[in-house]
């Protein structure tokens, strides 16, 4: 590609090569390397992509993970992975880490929730000590880890929603924003993103995506989507909010999500996107392949001598048949899951490089409804 206009300055660089649509083709440069968007991260929520060595992810594909400010504060803690270098050196993966800001998981693991105005407090689902995040605390944790991409501290506001809720919801997400971006320690390769709320409703969301732009972030995320609204619904209201954010500045989909939705994303606009699908699903049997999911654990698979996927070139697919997974997964064995979690994050690191490479060619409509025909042959 043809040397591009940089946009990096104290923060995170992000730079624009091309558009199909509402499509992007970026880069994201971070002080531990750069990032091809559009983009999928791994979730490494406590320090480790799970069951997987940072070598094995990183050949799959994968330029960033997300980390998890809610888990590593309880476990290890902030201060002790600072001490022992930051979360990079901590976990040996040199590449770029987004951390999530602890709001969410919060709201979904903790117990004893209560939220006021300056922040939230609540007992750890670990061992029931109480423990507090602020929007200052939590920006303050994601420094310690030397997180390249710290998020707000948010709530997600629950689906379903009055519009009242949403809105007051979202208003304090606001607030906590603006102290987030005060407390925000600025530092060449290291940025601070805003996280839009603001429920179903496209009134909310114009004044969620109004309000952050008019603080100034590094980049701009979509946040309480996916929480159990109908998959149209999301679709819509991405539609209505991508548009209302800074066309220069990435854009991340939080906790999205299934192969069909980061192509529908993509197609709306969307640069960045983290879910536990891929990792999870290898980890119960299901694969994900050209022509849909796969539950392994099926009795279908058992006398089948062909690869999971013949297209893939991940080490399951290129040294075991269907039949021996299948085999790992009824007998309980560790490298069942191993091998499929390394398959499935292929296939999303794979796809996100034909969605890339669709967008550079300007055919990101042909690859979208190639991919549609194809995927919804799966067994499941
Ligand atoms: N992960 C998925 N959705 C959300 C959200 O709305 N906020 C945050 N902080 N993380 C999320
Ligand atoms: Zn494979």
């Amino acid at each position: 590609m043809s040397a591009p206009a940089t946009t990096s300055g104290a923060g995170l660089g992000f730079e624009l090569f091309a558009r199909d649509g509402a499509a992007r083709r970026g880069r994201l440069t971070t002080a531990h390397g750069t990032v091809e968007t559009p983009a999928f991260m791994p979730v490494g929520t406590v320090a480790t992509v799970k069951g997987m060595m940072p070598e094995q992810v990183a050949a799959t594909g994968a330029e960033i993970l997300l980390g998890n400010t809610y888990h590593l504060m309880l476990r290890p803690g902030a201060e002790r992975i600072a001490a022992l270098g930051g979360l990079h050196r901590f976990m040996n993966w040199p590449k770029p880490i987004l951390t999530d800001s602890g709001g969410f998981q919060v709201m979904s693991l903790a117990s004893l929730r209560r939220l006021d105005e300056d922040g939230v407090t609540f007992k750890s689902h670990l061992d029931g000590s109480a423990h507090r995040l602020t929007p200052e605390r939590a920006v303050e944790i994601q420094d310690l880890l030397d997180s390249n991409v710290t998020m707000v501290l948010d709530e997600c506001t629950p689906f379903p929603a009055t519009e009242e809720q949403a809105a007051s919801s979202m208003r304090l997400s606001m607030r906590w924003a603006e102290r987030c971006k005060a407390a925000f320690r600025l530092r060449p390769g290291y940025g601070l993103f805003g996280i839009v709320q603001g429920g179903v409703y496209p009134a909310l969301r114009h004044e969620s995506a109004a309000a952050l732009r008019g603080i100034g972030f590094d980049g701009y995320a979509i946040g309480g989507l996916a929480v159990g609204e109908p998959p149209e619904t999301m679709l819509a209201v991405l539609q209505e909010t991508a548009p209302a954010l800074p066309a220069e500045r990435p854009r991340y989909l939080m906790g999205v999500g299934r192969p069909q939705d980061l192509v529908e994303s993509v197609r709306r606009g969307v640069d960045l996107f983290d879910c536990v699908l891929p990792t999870r699903s290898g980890r119960t049997g299901r694969g994900y392949t050209a022509d849909g999911e796969v539950n392994m654990k099926n009795a279908r698979h058992r006398d089948d001598p062909r690869p999971l996927d013949a297209a893939c070139g991940c080490p399951l697919c290129s040294g075991y048949s269907r039949a021996y997974l299948h085999h790992l997964f009824r007998a309980g064995e560790m490298l069942g899951p191993i091998l499929l979690t390394l398959h499935n994050l292929t296939f999303y690191q794979t796809l996100m490089r034909g969605l890339r490479g669709a967008i550079e060619t300007g055919s990101l409509e042909d690859f979208a409804a190639a991919f549609h025909e194809a995927y919804g042959r799966g067994d499941l």
